[in-house]
């Protein structure tokens, strides 16, 4: 099991429950969608993933590691298997679309020339070789979302995560950054999409865990009886 969460509750303050006693496990290799209503939980189970947010009852392990047990020293090294892409993809407006990936790179200590030949690999990868000098503001938001993948997976993470990755684009663009994730599933990264967009979801026949005020009301997996 790459994740297992079991019994996770999370709460922000006193009165603000997002996840209750959630519980379920994922293989390496595998790819899933977090889907439910506004408010469910897909968010805090990202964010409690990627160790942004604590776990308030219940634990979780991910990728070797006791979430609750990771030391401040361990952060980076836990972090270094996670790739995350945020919704408002957030990247770096002063910087170009090369530097933007590069940056992931460098940051974990690549040298500079090593981090700019990977991140021109990975662009080339999505798409995006046309569009190495540009700046994100002079990119459509698909191409945008594009280089927030690159940038989570140019560091070859074990796991990928993804928050309403699609939340912005038209169907067309959503399936094929869709059929972009099962790439890099299928070249054997773990890959978690928190998505509410049901149709997309359907149309991919992949595993499926329903969140409902904070509960995981069903874990469906269209392949199997
Ligand atoms: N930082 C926070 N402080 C307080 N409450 C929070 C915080 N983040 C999330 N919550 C609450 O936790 C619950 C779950 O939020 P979460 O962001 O996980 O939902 P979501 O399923 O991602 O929703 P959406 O589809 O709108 O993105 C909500 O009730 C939300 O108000
Ligand atoms: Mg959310």
């Amino acid at each position: 099991m790459i994740i297992e969460f079991n019994r996770v509750s999370k709460s922000y303050g006193k009165h603000n429950k997002a996840l209750a006693d959630v519980s379920f496990a994922v293989d390496a290799g595998e790819m899933l969608f977090l889907t439910g209503h506004s408010g469910a939980g897909k968010t805090s189970i990202l964010k409690l993933i990627m160790k942004i947010e604590e776990i308030s009852y219940g634990q979780a392990q991910v990728n070797g590691f006791q979430l609750r047990g990771i030391k401040d020293h361990q952060l980076p090294k836990y972090r270094q298997g996670l790739g995350m892409i945020f919704q408002d993809h957030r990247l770096l407006e002063n910087r170009t679309i090369l530097d933007n990936v590069a940056m992931s790179l460098w940051i974990r200590g690549y040298s500079q020339s090593e981090s700019l030949k990977q991140a021109r690999v990975i662009l080339q990868q999505v798409g995006l070789a046309e569009k190495l000098p540009f700046y994100p503001s002079q990119l459509s938001s698909g191409q945008q979302q594009r280089v927030g993948i690159a940038r989570a997976i140019v560091s070859k993470p074990d796991i990928l995560l993804a928050d309403e990755p699609t939340g912005n684009l038209d169907p067309d663009l959503s399936l094929e950054l869709m059929e972009l994730f099962m790439k890099i599933n299928e070249a054997g990264t773990t890959v978690v999409i928190a998505s509410h967009d049901l149709i997309l979801i359907k149309r991919l026949r992949k595993r499926v865990l329903i969140l409902d005020s904070g509960q995981l009301i069903d874990d469906y997996r269209p392949n199997q009886k």
